[in-house]
């Protein structure tokens, strides 16, 4: 049985049917939530954070140093310097740089490990060849502009220039502006997917890119804890039921941004409109739209119900508890697309998986730590 966000199924009814097929022994879920020592977790980390504030702006302004003492006449010219550290979900420490007593102009990036400065250096890419594509024409105007990049020392860094707006996640806590942000963010993205996305059936390429490679990268952290078996069992079983569910079918593939969250969209404060998409690391030239609009769905759920991805997998895997205005802007998104889609659970394991996959070969945090594991792909796993 199969789910499309076409008219012909519409109701919350028949997706909570679809989703309900795969529903969770009790046990397990409780045995799996870990969400209080994921927030002591979290609270640690916020902690180090505030601990380390002066420190990075003092290390911003060492590096900003030693980038006018190698090249003459830039950023520093402004009399930039470092001012206030932003609070990043990666291993990238982001400053903001402005005059002593202005609103700052622009962002200093530091990558803090190999895969963090391969973000940051894939973002260059991806940032060049979209701004090189006729058919983004106008839309491009929405991309951050980065004014230099390099490296001193061991250090990589970036100098974004800074967009206007306000983090989208300013305006979650008020409904009214979450929807208007909502509903500004799908229409934008969607421009980028119908500028760029071609029909094409889904082949044994594209079946790598998005299952096999993305289930590889996850298979080592299945090689800690208890029950290794069991998880790479359900591991395997996954990316033989997304292969049945997609090989052959005929969907829209283009750009995706791939990390399509409020934290980095950038708003009108009420919400209406999106004056910015910032980092592209993820980006992808040929994978499925409909992953973007997921992924702002559910990293909403996230920071309004304070839980991790798991969580909410698991928790729509069992219940299917869309909402009527997340099914409304899925449903807008494929009608701009005219095209069909997969099926909700194949769409929600593929945003899962590439989720997964990406934060774990961004950042080595994230494979040892056991606690985020658990939560997020273990938990998952066993909901299957
Ligand atoms: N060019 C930019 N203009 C304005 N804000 C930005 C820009 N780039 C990043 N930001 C802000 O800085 C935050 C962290 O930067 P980001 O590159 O997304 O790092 P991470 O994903 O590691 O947290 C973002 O959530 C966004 O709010
Ligand atoms: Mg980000």
């Amino acid at each position: 049985m199969r789910f499309t966000f076409s008219r012909r199924h519409p109701t919350l009814k028949s997706v909570a049917r679809v989703q309900s097929l795969g529903r969770v022994p009790r046990a397990i879920l409780t045995n799996l939530d870990l969400r209080i020592p994921m927030r002591l977790f979290a609270a640690g980390q916020r902690l180090r954070f505030i601990w380390e504030r002066d420190h990075q702006v003092a290390r911003a302004n060492r590096i900003l140093a030693d980038i006018a003492s190698e090249v003459a006449g830039h950023a520093w010219e402004r009399g930039w310097q470092g001012q206030k550290v932003l609070s990043t979900v990666t291993d990238v420490t982001v400053v903001t740089l402005g005059q002593a007593g202005r609103p700052p102009e622009a962002l200093l990036k530091l990558a803090n490990s190999e895969t963090a400065a391969a973000d940051l250096k894939n973002q260059s890419r991806v940032l060049a060849a979209l701004r090189a594509d006729a058919r983004l024409h106008n839309w491009s105007a929405l991309l951050p502009d980065v004014c230099r990049e390099g490296q001193v020392g061991h250090q990589y860094y970036v100098i974004e220039i800074l967009v206007p707006g306000v983090d989208a996640r300013m305006v979650l806590r008020h409904p009214g502006a979450r929807s208007r942000m909502l509903a500004a963010a799908a229409e934008t993205i969607g421009e980028l997917h119908t500028r760029t996305a071609t029909i094409r059936p889904v082949d044994a390429g594209l079946l790598n890119q998005w299952i096999d490679r993305r289930v590889e990268t996850i298979r080592p952290s299945l090689m800690h804890g208890t029950e290794q078996d069991r998880y790479t069992e359900k591991l395997e079983g996954l990316a033989g039921e997304l292969h049945r569910s997609v090989a052959g079918q005929k969907v829209p593939v283009g750009w995706i941004h791939g990390d399509f969250g409020p934290g980095n969209l950038l708003v009108s404060p009420d919400g209406k409109v999106v004056t910015g998409v910032v980092d592209w690391g993820l980006a992808s030239p040929a994978d499925l739209p409909f992953l973007d609009l997921v992924h702002m769905l559910l990293s909403t759920r996230m920071y309004m119900q304070r839980r991790e991805l798991g969580d909410i997998i698991r928790r729509l895997l069992d219940r299917g508890d869309w909402t009527e205005e997340e099914i409304g802007l899925l449903e807008s998104e494929q009608k701009m697309l005219s095209s069909q889609t997969l099926d909700m659970r194949s769409l929600l394991l593929l945003a899962w998986l590439r989720h997964v996959a990406s934060n774990l070969s961004k950042s080595p945090h994230y494979a040892h730590n056991w606690l985020w594991i658990n939560q997020n792909v273990k938990g998952v796993l066993a909901a299957l």
